[in-house]
Parts: structure tokens; sequence; C-alpha cells
């Protein structure tokens, strides 16, 4: 089911993406996703007002590095002409360009932007049409499948990206008034494929190897976005792949586990600094600490820890508690 990825010019060794998610897919985190087996990741959302109205400030959200490619910048605003412009900004920043028209939160729909575009596709229209025009990246939206529950608007938006010249749709399959309540319907998925010539790629739900598999097979999708449950849990790249080549997979291990942190924390270091390491790793260190005996007395450390080496001691105590053979550390116990 695993297989390489075509988008526009763009060719992924495999259809196992990193979803965008603000606030967490910066450089150090894409970078742990990458290593982990992601073949694309994807920038933060970056807002096109700032891009356009305060230029170098909103740019350096965009810091990426040689090792993290292929790359996707995620876009949200409202104005075609604004996007078209952020659009040619952006261009030498990525490998593929992305528009967000998903977004739930007030603070973006609110603007127009997000998952307020799909109760306006004419404007969708306008917006792919100017954006193609501007940028010769490759060309994907980020949808939901409505804005109500029932509204189900995505093959219509799907065929009016294609019809605009977009490369490939992902589609998170439930309503804006849903947010993340409910599950995703993933039969719309299915019904996304049959509309469109272009790839469709699966968003929602994905919280084990085993998810990931059973969205490929029972859609029919062409490639998935792990968003939440790569949270603590980058290894499930590796266990994707993994499950793909043996048809099973190795539960993360302790030390696997405490290496991964000290890796993202010295990411973060090179990144940001001491100081926002610190606070960034204590946000990650929240979901790394699950499903192991003693994972909330971690969090709790964690949670108060000031320093570095407060850090690199809860780390050192992650790898000394034993793997439990036959235990599977992913769910948490706790
Ligand atoms: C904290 C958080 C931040 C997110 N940020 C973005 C974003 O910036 N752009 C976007 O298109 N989707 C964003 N999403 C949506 C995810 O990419 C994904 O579509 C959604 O979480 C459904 O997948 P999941 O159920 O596997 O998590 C975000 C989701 C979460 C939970």
């Amino acid at each position: 089911m695993l297989k390489p990825l075509t988008i526009g010019s763009l060719v992924l060794q495999h259809n196992v993406v990193l979803a965008p998610l603000a606030g967490i897919t910066n450089l150090p985190f894409r970078l742990i996703c990458r290593k982990s087996g992601a073949s694309l990741a994807y920038t933060e959302m970056v807002s096109v007002n700032g891009l356009v109205r305060e230029g170098v400030k909103t740019l350096a959200l965009l810091k990426s590095s040689p090792e993290d490619r292929p790359l996707g910048i995620q876009l949200f605003g409202d104005k075609p002409y604004d996007l078209a412009e952020a659009a040619r900004m952006v261009e030498g920043y990525g490998d593929l360009l992305d528009i967000n028209m998903g977004c739930p939160v007030r603070k973006v729909v609110g603007t127009g932007a997000g998952s307020a575009l799909l109760q306006e596709p004419l404007k969708i229209a306008a917006i792919v049409r100017a954006v193609r025009a501007a940028t010769t990246l490759p060309l994907t939206i980020k949808i939901r499948s409505g804005w109500h529950c029932g509204d189900n608007v995505f093959q219509e938006v799907g065929r009016i990206a294609e019809a605009e010249g977009c490369d490939a749709v992902t589609l998170h399959p439930r309503s804006r008034t849903l947010m993340f309540s409910g599950q995703a319907d993933w039969s719309q998925l299915k019904e996304m494929k049959e509309a469109l010539s272009i790839p469709v790629l699966g968003s929602g739900d994905l919280f084990t190897p085993d998810d990931c598999h059973r969205m490929l097979g029972e859609t029919g999708c062409d490639g998935i976005m792990i968003a939440r449950g790569a949270l603590g849990n980058p290894w499930i790249f590796r266990q994707v792949l993994e499950l793909e080549q043996s048809g099973t997979y190795t539960p993360v291990s302790t030390a696997e586990r405490a290496d991964i942190i000290e890796e993202h924390l010295n990411l973060f270091i090179e990144d940001r600094g001491e100081a926002v390491a610190v606070r960034e790793i204590k946000k990650h260190i929240g979901w790394y600490a699950k499903g192991f005996t003693g994972a909330s007395e971690i969090r709790r450390t964690a949670n108060s820890a000031g320093s570095l080496q407060e850090i690199r001691r809860l780390t050192e105590r992650i790898r000394s508690i034993p793997d439990h053979p036959g235990h599977v550390p992913d769910t948490d116990a706790e």
C-alpha cells in the first residue's frame, strides 16, 4: 500500500507524510519525524497577512535546513491577490505550496480564511487560479468536508481545485462545526477519490500504524497525513514502514524514546537556544511520557522543570525504565 507519490513535479519516496500542525511542526519536530521516515513535512500554517505586511519577520517561520526536504509550505489567507503575492514570496523556501482551507479555529475563520472558505466555492476557485498563476511549485489545498455537518462540499471543492490547476487535495473528513469531536468519516475519502483524478491525501484519526494501513486500504486514497498520532510518537513513521515490509512492527523501546527526546532537545537548542528549548521540550515530554509505568510522574516533573539539567535527568530516568516484552507502550497504560 505504501508507494511513491507524485504531486505535480514532486516525487515523494512514499505516501506517508507529516501533517501541518500549528505550534508543533517547526524545524526540530520536522527533522525528528523525517528521521523516523516521513517522506514530506509541512511548515506550521503561515499567515499571508503576516507575510505581505511584515515580510521578513514572518518569513522567519519558514526557517529550514538542507535535511528538511522536501518541505511543504502552508499558507492561510482569504484574498486571492494576497495569497498570490505570498506564494511568490515563498517560492524559494520549499518544494510544495499548500493552502489551508480547513482550519476551524475562530481566530482564523473570523478573518474569512481556513475552513470559512468552504462556504465560498467561488472564492476558492479565484484563490487557486491566482496562486496557480503565481507559482511553479506543486500546489495543493487542505480542506474539511464542509462547514456544517452534512454540508459535504468536499467533492465540489475538490473538483474546482482540480479544474483550476491544483496538484493534490488533502481531506480531513470532519465538518468545521465538529472541530475534533466524533470520528473522521473515512468513507468521504473514498468518495473524494472517486471524484478526482489528482491525488487525494487522507487525514483524520491516524493514531496507530494499523490505522494508517487501514485508511490506505479502505479508502484507496493516494497518501496519508499523520497529525496528532505523531505527537510524542514520531516513531509511528518507522512503524508504518515496518508494518508494510514485514507485516508487524517493533514497539518503541525506552532507549529509543530517550534517544529521540534527547535529539529533539538538542535540535531545539541549536534552533532557538537553551531557554526556549527547555520550554518547548517540556510540552513534547507531556506527549512523549505516555504508555509506560511512571509516565504520569515524569510528566508532572517535566511540567515544573526549569533547566536543561532537569530535563536531561528526566530523559535518563526514561532510559532506565525497563522494557516490558509483550507490552505495547504506545497506548497510555495509566
Ligand atoms: C494542534 C493542532 C494544530 C493543527 N494545525 C494545523 C495547521 O496548521 N494546518 C492544517 O492544515 N491543519 C492543522 N491541524 C489539523 C491536522 O493537520 C489534521 O488534519 C487533523 O488533526 C486531523 O488528523 P488527526 O485526527 O490524525 O490528528 C492541526 C491539528 C492540531 C491538533
